[in-house]
C-alpha cells in the first residue's frame, strides 16, 4: 500500500494514479464537427439509452477512440527513460536573458489554449462572441487574455488621457451637482478589488433545444472570473449629491458604436457592490473588455457590466432601451417575452472530463469543475457518474467567494463502462441548480438566454468523452 495524501482509502492502492487524459481538441473545432454533434444529437433524442449503449459499444468494436491514442504518451521503452537518463541541453547551457520579453506570454508549448469563435455564430466578428477555454484552466481566475468576449460593434483601444465619465440626472433636481470625471481624477479616489465572476444571459443559450455543440469551451465559455478593481458606484452618485428618494434607476452608457445601454436598479448600487472599475487581475483592463473603463455589477448578466464606460444617468423609472426590450429577453411557452431577467441563477459545470477529452486509462480521475452563483455564495456541489441516481458530495476549493467561481473537485475511479457524469450546485439562498427536465417545465426549449440546467458529459467505452442531454 502507498500512503497517498488526501486520497480516499479505496484509491489507496499503487497504480491509482496512472490515469491519463488527453485534451480536448482546442484547436479544430469546425462546421462539420458541429454538424455532426447535432446529427448525433438528434438521433440520440429518439432513444437515449439506447444510444449511450450503442455508442459504447460502436468505438469498442471499431477500436476507435481513447485506447488508439494511447501510444500518443508512450510509456518509457525498456532500458530506462532518455528523458532522465540524457542530460537535455536546457542543463548544460546558459538560458534566455531577463526581460527578454517586457510582458511575459505564455509558453509556447500552450499555445493552443485560446479563446475561440463557433464558426457560423456570427456573420461578423464585430458582433460575436470569443468563448473562454475552461478546460484547460486551474482555480477559478480566467487569465485576462482569455477572457471571453462580447462585442455588438467590435473592441477599441480608447486613449484613457481623452477618455471621460460622466454623471448626470434625468431631470436638474436628480443630481445635486453633475460631475465629469478623468480617468486620472477617478484612479485618486480610494478603491476595492474584488474577485467576480461574469457570464453572458446567453451562455450555454445554443443549447437549449438540444445538443448543439462538442466541448465545454463552447458549451459554457461565455463565462470568465477577475479579480477587478474600481470606485463604487454610490460613491460617485454621492459626491455627485444624488437625490436617494427620488433616484431609483440608473442608466449605464458605453462610449462604443453600439449605443450599448442597461438600466440598473438603485438597491445593487447603494449595496457597494456595483464598480466603476479600470483594473482586471491586478493590471488595466484589457481593450477587449471594456480599457479604460466598466461597469461591474456582480451577478448579474454580462450585458449590464458595461464596457468603454462613458455615462451614468440617475432617473425614477427603467430606461426600457434597445437592449432591454428586443433583446436579452427571456421567451416564455406562452410566447410571452419576459424583459429585465438579470441574475444569472446558481449553475455548475464538470470541466474535466469535458466533451472531447478523451479518458486514455481505467483508475483514478479527479472530477474537477466550476460552480457559481449571480444570488451568492456556492455552499454545496453535488456530482454523479451515473446520470443522476446516485451523488456525491464534491470539495469545494478555496477561496469560496460571493458571486465568484467555486473550483470543485471529487475522486473518482474509472472502471471503464460507460458514466454519465453530472453536477448540481446549491448556492446561499438555497436555490439548485435545475436539471433541464425542470428548466424546460417552466421556460419551455425556445428560448436563448438563462439556460442554468445540469450539463451531463458521456464517458464512453472509448474513453472519448461526449456531450449528452438526458432530458
Ligand atoms: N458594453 C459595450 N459598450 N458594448 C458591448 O458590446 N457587450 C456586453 C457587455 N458590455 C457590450 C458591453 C455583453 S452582451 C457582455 S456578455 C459583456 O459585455 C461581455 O464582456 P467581455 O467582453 O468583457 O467578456
Amino acid at each position: 500500500m502507498t500512503p497517498y495524501r488526501g486520497l480516499a482509502p479505496e484509491l489507496q492502492h499503487d497504480g491509482a494514479l496512472g490515469a491519463r487524459v488527453r485534451r480536448a481538441p482546442e484547436n479544430f473545432l469546425d462546421a462539420q464537427a458541429i454538424a455532426r454533434v447535432q446529427a448525433e444529437a438528434r438521433q440520440g433524442r429518439r432513444g437515449f439509452l439506447r444510444s449511450v449503449v450503442a455508442a459504447a459499444g460502436v468505438a469498442a468494436a471499431a477500436g476507435a477512440g481513447g485506447r488508439a491514442h494511447a501510444q500518443a504518451n508512450p510509456l518509457p521503452a525498456s532500458g530506462g527513460d532518455p528523458h532522465i537518463l540524457e542530460l537535455p541541453e536546457h542543463t548544460r547551457a546558459l538560458g534566455q536573458g531577463v526581460a527578454t520579453d517586457g510582458y511575459g506570454k505564455p509558453s509556447k508549448y500552450e499555445a493552443n489554449l485560446q479563446r475561440r469563435q463557433s464558426p457560423g455564430l456570427t456573420q461578423t466578428r464585430q458582433a460575436s462572441v470569443s468563448f473562454c477555454p475552461l478546460q484547460g484552466l486551474f482555480g477559478i481566475v480566467t487569465p485576462s487574455g482569455l477572457h471571453f468576449e462580447r462585442h455588438h460593434q467590435g473592441w477599441w483601444d480608447i486613449d484613457p488621457s481623452k477618455h471621460r465619465f460622466m454623471l448626470n440626472g434625468s431631470d436638474e433636481k436628480m443630481l445635486k451637482r453633475p460631475m465629469v470625471f478623468t480617468m486620472d481624477e477617478l484612479m485618486r479616489l480610494p478603491s476595492v478589488s474584488r474577485f467576480h465572476f461574469i457570464e453572458c444571459g446567453a451562455n450555454t443559450g445554443m443549447e437549449w433545444g438540444n445538443v448543439a455543440v462538442p466541448t465545454v469551451q463552447y458549451t459554457h465559455g461565455m463565462l470568465s472570473c477577475s479579480e477587478f478593481t474600481g470606485v463604487p458606484l454610490v460613491t460617485l452618485l454621492e459626491m455627485c449629491g444624488a437625490d436617494w428618494k427620488r433616484g431609483r434607476f440608473a442608466l449605464a452608457e458605453g462610449a462604443d458604436g453600439s449605443s450599448m445601454t442597461r438600466t440598473i436598479p438603485v438597491e445593487l448600487i447603494r449595496s457597494g457592490e456595483v464598480l466603476v472599475a479600470y483594473g482586471q487581475n491586478g493590471e488595466m483592463l484589457r481593450p477587449e473588455n471594456g480599457y479604460p473603463l466598466r461597469l461591474v455589477v456582480p451577478g448579474v448578466q454580462g450585458v449590464s457590466w458595461v464596457k468603454w464606460l462613458r455615462r451614468v444617468e440617475l432617473g425614477d423609472q427603467p430606461y426600457a432601451s434597445k437592449d432591454e426590450n428586443i433583446h436579452y429577453i427571456d421567451l416564455m411557452p406562452d410566447g410571452l417575452h419576459r424583459a429585465y431577467t438579470s441574475i444569472q441563477e446558481v449553475k455548475s459545470v464538470v470541466t474535466t472530463p469535458s466533451g472531447g477529452q478523451v479518458l486514455l486509462d481505467k483508475g483514478f480521475y479527479s472530477i474537477s469543475g466550476l460552480a457559481w452563483s449571480g444570488r451568492g455564495r456556492i455552499v454545496k456541489v453535488d456530482v454523479s457518474v451515473d446520470g443522476g441516481r446516485h451523488w456525491r458530495e464534491a470539495r469545494l476549493q478555496s477561496p469560496v467567494m460571493d458571486k465568484c467561481l467555486t473550483r470543485f473537485s471529487l475522486d473518482w475511479v474509472w472502471d471503464g463502462k460507460p458514466a454519465l457524469v453530472m453536477s448540481r450546485a446549491t448556492d446561499s439562498t438555497g436555490q439548485v441548480q435545475p436539471t433541464y427536465r425542470q428548466l424546460r417545465a417552466v421556460r419551455g426549449r425556445r428560448s436563448i438566454y438563462h439556460n442554468n440546467a445540469i450539463q451531463t458529459w458521456l464517458v464512453q467505452e472509448s474513453g472519448e468523452v461526449k456531450n449528452v442531454q438526458l432530458s
